[in-house]
């Protein structure tokens, strides 16, 4: 299946971004693809915060680990709606997911 995204960058354009289920795509890849600024230093170990985003839809989402709580505790930045994309695989459930692009940390 080909899920959609709606991506709001760091300098205010707003986006719908598609990408596959099928291929075990986490949503920091998906952004990286689509070129968004989006580093993914640590390659998606939820050890660098670069890939650090806003949820602005009510999906249900899986729980936090340990590392990304920490990583997000320690950021400046966070909101209770902030993410790791990293962690959040690209599925059918997250089909129709609102984000926005934290600032850079
Ligand atoms: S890519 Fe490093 S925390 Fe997500």
């Amino acid at each position: 299946m080909e899920i959609k995204i709606t991506v709001l960058d760091r300098s205010g354009d707003k986006k719908i971004i598609s990408g596959p289920t099928d291929i075990n795509l986490n949503l920091m890849e998906l952004l990286k693809i689509h070129k968004y600024p989006v580093e993914g230093t640590c390659g998606g170990m939820a050890l660098c915060a670069s890939c650090h985003v806003y949820i602005k839809s009510d999906h249900t989402l899986p729980d936090l680990t340990p590392s990304e709580q920490a990583m997000l505790d320690d950021n400046w930045d966070s909101k209770p709606n902030s993410r790791l994309a990293c962690q959040i695989g690209i599925s059918k459930d997250i089909h129709l997911l609102n984000i926005e692009i934290a600032p850079e940390s």
